[in-house]
């Protein structure tokens, strides 16, 4: 049974909405939590893939690329197939709203699924990379992973060499440009607003630090309490939706 969406007391969402007006220079920090309320499993909560199956996490890594491909590539198939059924929320929506309207500068994710672009937000930082997109291992050439799923689909047209989701896998290296952006991002920031994250996962969970660091105010929103509360200048354990929506109304 999904949780009830919790929305925050209205007395907090109207100072969350006072700090993000005041703010010159707002970076948003996403993870899995963004995308639960679309039907998407995040990772570490209840019902989390990582929860689902210990095997899952197994399969997710170099390892299993180079030596189990034929049941990384059915976890894979079975995880791109699930972007299809399902699709941005509330979340996504406004924190795209929120760019266009300058509000927020730049959007810096930790998730794969592609809803924030698919939402309308621009620019998109990708930490752990994207679902949307798999190359080949030997060449490089990358398509939609759409191709992915059919049966020729695990073999580069180009050199045959084998085809793997555009992600980072557990045993290997974020691309080093996207890391130095987000965190030239969140240290330009005054206000960093951390999304449905557990922030146990480095080096993203270094973001949070770095922008603290620098001076920016931190607030986050996420159901359950985090390693790194101590950071944070305002916490909502609630859900992201209805926090969204309604610091959207206090906005104005
Ligand atoms: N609203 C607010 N918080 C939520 C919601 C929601 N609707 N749904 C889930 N959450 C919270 C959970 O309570 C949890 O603390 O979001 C957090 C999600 O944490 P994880 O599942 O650990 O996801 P994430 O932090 O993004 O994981 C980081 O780990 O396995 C890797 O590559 C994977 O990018 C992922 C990384």
């Amino acid at each position: 049974m999904a949780m009830e969406p919790r929305a925050p007391e209205a007395a907090t969402v109207r100072r969350f909405a006072g700090m993000l007006r005041q703010a010159h220079r707002v970076v948003a920090f996403t993870g899995a939590g963004m995308s639960t309320e679309s039907g998407l499993p995040d990772f570490r909560s209840a019902g989390g893939l990582w929860k689902q199956s210990r095997r899952f996490e197994e399969l997710a890594s170099v390892d299993a690329l180079e030596h189990e491909y034929a049941e990384f590539v059915e976890f894979y198939r079975w995880r791109i197939r699930m972007l299809r059924s399902f699709r941005p929320n509330a979340g996504h929506e406004i924190l795209a709203q929120w760019q266009r309207q300058g509000r927020v500068h730049r959007v810096v994710t930790q998730n794969v699924d592609g809803f924030h672009e698919r939402a309308g937000s621009t620019d998109v930082l990708l930490l752990h990379g994207t679902l949307r997109r798999v190359h080949c291992v030997e060449c490089g050439r990358s398509q939609s992973s759409d191709a992915f799923l059919e049966p020729e689909g695990t073999r580069c047209s180009t050199c045959r060499g084998k085809m793997r989701p555009s992600v980072v896998l557990f045993g290997e290296a974020l691309d080093s440009a996207t890391l130095h952006n987000s965190f030239q991002e969140v240290t330009a920031a005054d206000l960093v607003i951390v999304l449905g994250s557990s922030l146990v996962v480095s080096p993203a969970n270094l973001l949070p630090e770095a922008a603290a660091q620098a001076g920016a105010q931190l607030a986050i929103v996420n159901r359950e309490r985090t390693l790194l509360s101590h950071l944070f200048h305002m916490e909502l354990r609630a859900s992201i939706g209805p926090t969204l929506k309604a610091m959207d109304r206090a906005l104005g």
